[in-house]
């Protein structure tokens, strides 16, 4: 770009005014990125029938060393797999396997332990996913006894299949993609159960990954609304409404500009309606910083590449929109993305920077890298005042603090009402996406108190790092409101493979938020 663009964008915002265009600078193209054509995420097709093909590799669920009744293996074929079990000691615990060559004409035939848990059935399909990512040929999986049990085995699979390797230039052949068929006297029943419920959840899912998991010069707010728009096109009863940075200045929006002033991309603020059903939606509000780099409060440079994921509570609101609207649920939800890059910059804001909210409250910007909070502020006052929700639930990668206290298995909540939390945790065992509450204590409020403005934003004593954060995001919620926060920073990012989660983006929170809202009604 000419330094005299640039000048003129520069005086434009110091004069505040609107200036259209000014994040559009740096497009995917000027940056040499292309992406593959069939690298990108390519999965087997989910198929159900009563028979597997002949030539697929052969998957065996079981929640114990005998085979399943009806394998489709022949008497011989059969006593061979059953020696390897008796000599490995394979006794179908949870995702233990056997993986064998040589049986009859399968290419292979995996075992893979159910337990005995009801979860169990997914994971193990979600495990041979994972092991069979490189196999040639068509996979076939047996040992499910019912419809449901079927589909359940498919939604396991698909959520364990997820790869992403668009910007991989070396490799020349695109990655197997034969269909997995998932085998089930009842083939009919379980597709439709797929199709109705796991097929969306999947996309929501899948949705979600892709945007972690993109870099931040191929994701950032204006972007980031595109694929949004591209991936809810024709589906019926959904509305997109978007602010640019112009439409959220004239709004005082303050907070949500301030964070985005220093960066050339634009901010953005999304709001995804799906209404299936009449009465007040639930709102459901997510972090959307597309790169955090700390801003003026720089971070260290060490894993500073991870921030790239600190959009992961916005891609996890819309991908459970994506999900509720793609299978018709008789529910209402509006999912808000609060879109904004925190880059330094010329024009950034400095700590101790005061900044006006939608509400009308004041913030002091203690710490420029304390920016999620900020966005949500905005984000939070827009939504309960255009929209009258019954309900609010805001997800962010909020604070490193939560990572310290509950490593990757949790993600905290927090909640003021026990109630409302019990129906955050009730979804989180249901989904499998588990929370964990933290306190929230009128003593920890004081973190938030500022001397010259209504709250500051950053974590100073006497409250823990990831109670701080949400005390400062509750202050722009209405007190009567029902109000949940789910501090997800520390399960947006799977360091090692889990059986549904392959190693990178969990797509954490589409699962939660998508049990929560069929549950919880007005
Ligand atoms: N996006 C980070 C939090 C984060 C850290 C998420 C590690 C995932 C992994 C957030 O914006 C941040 O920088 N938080 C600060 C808050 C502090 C400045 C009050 C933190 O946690 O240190
Ligand atoms: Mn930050
Ligand atoms: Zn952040």
């Amino acid at each position: 770009m000419s330094p005299l663009p640039a000048r003129a964008a520069f005086a434009a915002l110091a004069l505040g005014l609107a200036l259209p265009g000014v994040g559009h600078a740096q497009d995917t193209v000027g940056s040499g990125v292309v992406p593959r054509e069939h690298g990108n995420s390519a999965q087997r097709p989910v198929t159900f029938a009563v028979r597997a093909p002949e030539a697929a590799a052969l998957v065996i669920l079981t929640g114990s060393a005998a085979l399943p009744d009806g394998v489709p293996l022949s008497a011989a074929e059969r006593r061979a797999v059953e020696a390897a079990i008796a000599a490995d000691g394979f006794a179908g615990k949870a995702n233990a396997k056997l993986k064998l060559r040589g049986i009859g004409s399968r290419p292979v035939v995996l075992l893979v332990g159910t337990g005995s848990e009801a979860e169990g059935l997914m994971e193990a399909a979600g495990t041979a996913a994972q092991d069979l990512k490189g196999e040639k040929a068509p996979v076939a999986l047996v040992g499910l006894a019912s419809a449901q049990a079927a589909a359940d085995a498919a939604l396991g699979y698909e959520l364990g299949q997820y790869r992403f390797d668009r910007y991989r230039t070396g490799a020349t052949e695109a990655p197997p993609a034969q269909p997995v068929t998932v085998v089930t006297a009842s083939a009919t029943a379980a597709q439709a159960a797929f199709a109705a419920r796991h097929a969306g959840l999947a996309e929501g899912v899948r949705f979600a990954r892709d945007l972690v998991t993109e870099p931040a010069n191929v994701v950032y707010p204006e972007s980031f609304v595109e694929r949004t728009r591209a991936a809810f096109r024709g589906i019926p009863n959904v509305e997109i409404e978007v602010l640019d940075e112009a439409a959220m200045r004239a709004l005082n929006m303050g907070s949500i500009v301030g964070v985005g002033q220093g960066s050339r991309r634009g901010s953005r603020l999304l709001l995804v309606t799906y209404k299936g059903a009449d009465g007040p939606p639930l709102a459901l509000a997510g972090k959307g910083i597309t790169f955090d780099s700390g801003g003026i409060s720089l971070k260290p440079g060490a894993g500073m590449w991870e921030m790239k994921a600190d959009m992961a509570g916005a891609a996890a609101v819309v991908g459970t929109a994506l999900s509720l609207a793609r299978t018709r649920a008789p529910v209402h939800v509006v999912a808000v993305a609060a879109l904004a890059e925190n880059l330094p910059g010329g024009n950034a804001q400095r700590p101790g920077d005061v900044v006006r909210t939608y509400g009308g409250k004041t913030i002091e910007v203690i710490n420029t890298d304390a920016e999620g909070r900020l966005v949500l502020a905005d984000a939070l006052g827009y939504v309960a005042d255009k929209r009258k929700p019954f309900a609010i639930v805001d997800i962010a990668t909020l604070t490193g603090a939560a990572v310290s206290a509950l490593g990757p298995e949790y993600a905290a909540l927090f909640a003021r009402d026990d109630a409302v939390a019990a129906r955050l945790a009730a979804a989180g065992e249901a989904s499998g996406e588990e929370v964990w509450r933290l306190p929230l204590h009128p003593t920890y409020r004081k973190a938030v108190e500022s001397p010259i403005a209504d709250v500051k934003n950053s974590d100073a004593s006497p409250a823990p790092g990831a109670s701080a954060g949400a005390h400062f995001i509750e202050a722009f919620v209405a007190e009567d409101m029902p109000w949940a926060h789910v501090d997800m920073a520390p399960t947006m990012w799977a360091d090692s493979a889990e059986p549904l989660t392959p190693k990178g983006a969990s797509g954490y929170g589409v699962r939660l938020l998508d049990a929560l809202a069929r549950e919880w009604k007005p």
